[in-house]
């Protein structure tokens, strides 16, 4: 990595930089049941595109992941159609403590939904959280989409029932400061953040320059878009921070623009720029991208060596991000025009070249289970 510290002391040079496949623990596939919105196919075409080897699906789809036999419907569409390796969450409901925790071995882990969400999936009453809490392997990942003081419970939880968890989506300052000193107190918490948490802020109105995300419908993202407060107070503790996760959630651009606009960005495609750029910027290191993007989420979800596996990265790229250029189904980008610098040129898999030169190589079906 000091090599690739002092090659960006250089700019405006052509740069390969090689990173190693990145894992995304935080995708909304879509299918089963939503595939007018994505597939596991153009998910994963996303995600490849993005650097991007691994994923780990959440279960809010048509029906939701909470027994075998849906388990097994989104496995076997991702058997037929993923092109990267992935792993796909259980849903926690009221009905499911006992199977969930029989199914965690095939599982990327268990998702809880304890606030405001897209889909059925959600549990408000915290008798029932206890039997996940107490059924669910220790030694499994757990993740929470829990806000500001429901994520203080879910903490509470975690130190009572000694239940590592892992919160989604960090966004606020209360949040991130809450996380700081439950890990300075020994608690098994772990976090990841969004890039569009960390570069959009809830003042972030669409601009005719297109340097905005759009109309009113296209800023709805749960957890909502903060205040700048939040968000530099997500930068000044980084060091709180152990994965980026994109928390890809497709909708398609008549829907975000329509009535009801459903919340959530695309974002596997736009990940790896946003970041080199501020690495660009001076905000983070390479080192910071590549221990959240890989060395972290690696060890918190239990993930396999892909062995021949690395990203070749053109570092000095600079162009502008547009929907028309992503592979996602959903149509559109909340960073529809923004300036950027680094672009995947390259990503094998596996011995295997997945994209090049903005092509997918992979073939359906040739991802694998991470389980
Ligand atoms: O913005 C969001 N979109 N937040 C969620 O919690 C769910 C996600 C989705 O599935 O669309
Ligand atoms: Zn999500």
């Amino acid at each position: 990595m000091d090599d690739n510290a002092e090659r960006l002391k250089k700019p405006y040079t052509f740069l390969m930089l090689k990173l190693p496949g990145l894992i995304d623990p935080h995708v909304h596939v879509r299918e089963p049941g939503q595939t007018h919105k994505e597939d596991w196919d153009t998910a994963t075409q996303a995600a490849l595109a993005g650097g991007v080897t691994t994923i780990l699906a959440m279960p809010n789809t048509k029906p939701p992941i909470f027994d075998e036999a849906t388990l097994e419907l989104a496995l076997s569409a991702a058997k037929a159609k993923a092109r990267c390796d992935y792993g796909q969450y259980i849903g926690a409901g009221p009905d499911n403590p006992d199977v969930a925790a029989s199914l965690a071995p095939k599982a990327a882990g268990l998702k809880m939904y304890l606030d405001s969400t897209f889909g059925e999936l959600r549990l408000d009453d915290m008798t029932l959280w206890t039997p996940h809490f107490q059924k669910f392997p220790k030694s499994a990942p757990m993740v929470m989409h829990s806000e500001s003081r429901t994520m203080a419970a879910a903490i509470l939880f975690s130190a009572i029932y000694d239940h590592p968890i892992h919160i989604a989506h960090v966004s606020l300052k209360e949040e991130i400061l809450l996380i700081k000193a439950a890990k300075e107190k020994g608690i098994k918490v772990t976090c990841e953040v969004c890039p569009h948490h960390l570069f959009l802020t809830s003042s972030l109105r669409p601009s005719p320059s297109g340097r905005g995300v759009g109309g009113e419908g296209r800023t709805e993202v749960r957890p909502r878009l903060a205040t700048k407060e939040d968000v530099d107070s997500l930068w000044i503790n980084l060091d709180a921070i152990d994965c980026f996760a994109t928390d890809h959630a497709p909708h398609t651009l008549a829907e975000k623009d329509g009535e009801n606009p459903p919340p959530g960005f695309p974002g596997l495609e736009t990940l790896l720029p946003l970041l080199l750029t501020a690495v660009d910027d001076g905000r983070l290191t390479i080192d910071d991208v590549v221990q959240r993007l890989s060395t972290n989420p690696k060890r918190i979800f239990h993930l396999p060596d892909q062995p021949e596996t690395w990203v070749e990265v053109d570092e000095n790229a600079v162009y502008e991000i547009k929907a028309a250029d992503q592979f996602t189904r959903c149509g559109w980008t909340p960073f529809e025009g923004w300036k950027v610098r680094g672009k995947v040129r390259k990503v094998v898999l596996r011995g295997k070249t997945a994209f090049e030169d903005g092509k997918v190589l992979a073939k359906p079906g040739s991802g694998r289970n991470v389980r």
